[in-house]
């Protein structure tokens, strides 16, 4: 099955990047805005790929012929979303429009990235049919690309995620637990949100899984999450314990106190029972996942 990649330079198209790339079924095209960061062994392709210039993915998919797109390039920065809306509206919406439109034309299977931030976060166990009410702009950017998909895709499929954790090499930004690392590791204070439920998600669970939607060729609306509910002052001090770092540098500070330009949703989770029965989805747990980070660098010691 030959499959396109975009935003393969991000923590999530990284990861996929590395599942499909050592799968003997797979013929991957992997693409990003920028040059490749970490090459890997094996069996792939990289080019450069602007998903807001059409032309250019019109290009690569004539030339390519994918079975499959996987759409991992997006505007993912939050706060930055709220400040920058046309951007975000651009990259997070106006191109996936386009991409539908491509993929329709070239009967191709499109798998769109999106985030419990569609949601409004008043539970923590939201269903694949719940109703989506963005709380931030950026959840509202993608809440619009999903509603584009089920209206027009022939053949789509929407993955939800939330608060993806793990390491590469090369991160263009940080994810919570690196970045409680990092910090706890030189010695640097920080300030975390203790009013605000999550269930962290591994990188390579999500991998796992998109994985099998592209090779199932699944259509519809998955969610793809780890199972513990945490606060993310737990998060932290889970990371702190874990990697015998000291938890009395995180200071713990409400939402309203935090400021920050965009709203969060309070709470979210997900409830798995779809991923468990059609996908066989069976996530690591959080101590599990910040084991294989510990194997899978020095660096994190
Ligand atoms: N990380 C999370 O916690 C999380 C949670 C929920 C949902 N999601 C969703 O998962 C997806 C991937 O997120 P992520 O965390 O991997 O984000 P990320 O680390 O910020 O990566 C996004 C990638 O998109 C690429 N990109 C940006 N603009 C582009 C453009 N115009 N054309 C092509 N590529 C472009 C960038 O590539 P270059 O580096 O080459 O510039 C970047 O590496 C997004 O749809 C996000 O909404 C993520």
């Amino acid at each position: 099955m030959k499959i396109l990649l975009t935003g393969a330079n991000g923590l999530v198209g990284q990861k996929i990047k590395k599942e499909l790339a050592e799968n003997d079924q797979v013929e991957l095209m992997a693409t990003s805005l920028h040059p490749e960061v970490n090459p890997l062994q094996g069996r792939y392709l990289f080019q450069t790929l602007d998903i807001t210039m059409s032309w250019q993915t019109e290009e690569l998919i004539r030339r390519f012929q994918p079975h499959t797109l996987i759409n991992c390039a997006a505007q993912a920065n939050v706060n930055r979303c709220e400040q920058e809306k046309t951007e975000c509206l651009k990259i997070n919406t106006e191109a996936v429009t386009e991409l539908t439109r491509i993929a329709n034309v070239n009967n191709i299977h499109l798998i769109q990235l999106s985030t419990d931030f569609v949601f409004a976060g008043v539970k923590t166990n939201y269903q694949e049919e719940d109703e989506a009410a963005p709380v931030n702009y950026y959840g509202l950017a993608k809440k619009e690309a999903e509603d584009h998909i089920i209206a027009h895709a022939r053949k789509g499929s929407i993955i939800r995620t939330l608060l993806v954790y793990g390491y590469v090499p090369e991160m263009n930004r940080n994810n919570l637990v690196t970045w409680v690392y990092q910090s706890l590791k030189n010695g640097k204070p920080i300030r975390v949100v203790n009013d605000q439920y999550r269930m962290p998600t591994l990188g390579e669970d999500l991998a796992w899984a998109i994985g099998q939607i592209a090779l199932m060729e699944k259509t519809g609306i998955y969610h793809i999450s780890g199972r513990e509910l945490m606060s993310i002052e737990e998060i932290a001090c889970r990371t702190a314990n874990y990697f015998s770092l000291d938890a009395g540098l995180i200071t713990p500070v409400t939402s309203a106190e935090l400021q920050e330009p965009a709203r969060r949703p309070p709470q979210s989770g997900f409830d798995l029972l779809k991923a468990e029965k059609e996908l066989d989805y069976i996530p690591h747990s959080f101590e599990e996942g910040l084991k294989l980070i510990e194997k899978q660098t020095d660096k994190m010691r």
